[in-house]
This record gives structure tokens, C-alpha cells and sequence, in this order.
């Protein structure tokens, strides 16, 4: 049964279903120009971006190929802190491809910094970044993200991929978590 009520432990519903859809359909659009003369390797990253590579890949009207890394970034709790280990690489190789990196969200950008400089070491003719969603901090890294679907608050947000505690994956849209449930 589809999700038609917003879950209990969402505060409120920041993007519904049809927003994401709108903005991903113009980005997929403006990504099939942009390279229409090679089409790129989106590399989505895992667990988050799930959601956005499914949808944004639909809309990109391209021969696009589609790879996966999963990284963790230590640090304490909820801050990312730069420090990256790969949990799972690419099963391809990327040398004098292009290479369109999926991101669900950037929050300071350290997670996304360290994720260029190692794929850039790997020799591509080219590495781009589409993140669905962007926070205020990721003004102080100075990373180019190409394409962005939204600009949000500095609130902590679930759905549409993005978890807390590994739940609310399956959302269909993106709502800000209610404090009380990461508050005591
Ligand atoms: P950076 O390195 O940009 O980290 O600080 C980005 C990663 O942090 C996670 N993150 C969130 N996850 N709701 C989430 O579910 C949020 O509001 C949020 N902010 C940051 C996420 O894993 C992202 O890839
Ligand atoms: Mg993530």
C-alpha cells in the first residue's frame, strides 16, 4: 500500500513525492545535455543515494552506466569528520570516463571532498557531483556540486533514502525528523 500519511515521528514534510520527481526530471534533462556526447558513470553512493540514483537515472535519457561505492565516515554521532574508509569500491574501472558522482546529501562536504580526491587519483577524464540535497555548512568546503535539487535548512532531515538509525529509508519523500526522537 502506497505511504499516503505522513510517518508519526516526522515533524514536517520538507519535499513530497512530486517535488523530488519535478526537480530530478529537469536535472536528468540538464544532465543528458551536458553530456550527450559521453555519457557518464554514475556512481551512487551507498546507502543514501539509493533512492535518487533510481529516480534521477530515469530521467537521464543517456546510455549511462551505473556503479556503487559505500564509504563510512568516522566521527562522533551525526558529524562526519573527513576521515573516509571504503566499505565497498567500484566494480569498474573509471580511467578517461566520466565520472557523475550521486549523492543523497551534503552537509560540511568532508564526506564528499575525500570521495573526489580518491576518484580523481583513479585517472577519469572528468568527476562531477548531483546531490539531491545541500545544508548551509557545505558553503564552507569549496567543492563545485554541478547539480543540486535543493537547498535546505540545517535541520536533520529522513526519507527518500536518508536515514537515522538505519529507518525511515523508505519514505517517499523527505520530512525533518521530530526532535524528540533524537533528543532525550
Ligand atoms: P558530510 O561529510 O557532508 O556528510 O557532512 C554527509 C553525510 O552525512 C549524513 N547526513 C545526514 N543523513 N539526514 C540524514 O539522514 C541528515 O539530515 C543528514 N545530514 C548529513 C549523510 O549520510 C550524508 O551522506
Ligand atoms: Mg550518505
Amino acid at each position: 500500500m502506497p505511504q499516503t500519511h505522513p510517518h508519526p515521528d516526522v515533524d514536517r514534510v520538507l519535499l513530497d513525492e512530486q517535488q523530488i520527481r519535478e526537480r530530478l526530471a529537469e536535472l536528468g534533462e540538464q544532465i543528458a545535455e551536458d553530456y550527450a556526447d559521453e555519457p557518464p558513470i554514475l556512481v551512487g553512493v551507498l546507502k543514501g543515494a539509493v533512492m535518487v540514483m533510481a529516480d534521477l537515472a530515469r530521467q537521464i535519457d543517456l546510455k549511462v552506466e551505473m556503479d556503487w561505492m559505500a564509504v563510512s565516515s568516522y566521527g562522533s554521532g551525526t558529524k562526519s569528520s573527513g576521515v573516509v574508509r571504503i566499505l565497498k569500491d567500484l566494480s569498474g574501472d573509471i580511467t578517461g570516463r566520466n565520472v557523475l558522482i550521486v549523492e543523497d546529501i551534503i552537509d560540511s562536504g568532508l564526506t564528499l571532498k575525500w570521495l573526489l580526491s580518491n576518484l580523481r587519483s583513479r585517472g577519469p577524464k572528468s568527476v562531477e557531483i548531483a546531490a539531491l540535497l545541500r545544508k548551509p555548512d557545505a558553503a564552507r568546503v569549496d567543492i563545485d556540486v554541478k547539480y543540486i535539487g535543493f537547498d535546505i535548512p540545517n535541520e536533520f532531515v529522513i526519507g527518500y533514502g536518508l536515514d537515522f538509525a538505519e529507518n525511515y529509508r523508505n519514505l517517499p519523500y523527505v520530512g525533518v525528523l521530530l526532535r524528540s526522537i533524537y533528543e532525550d
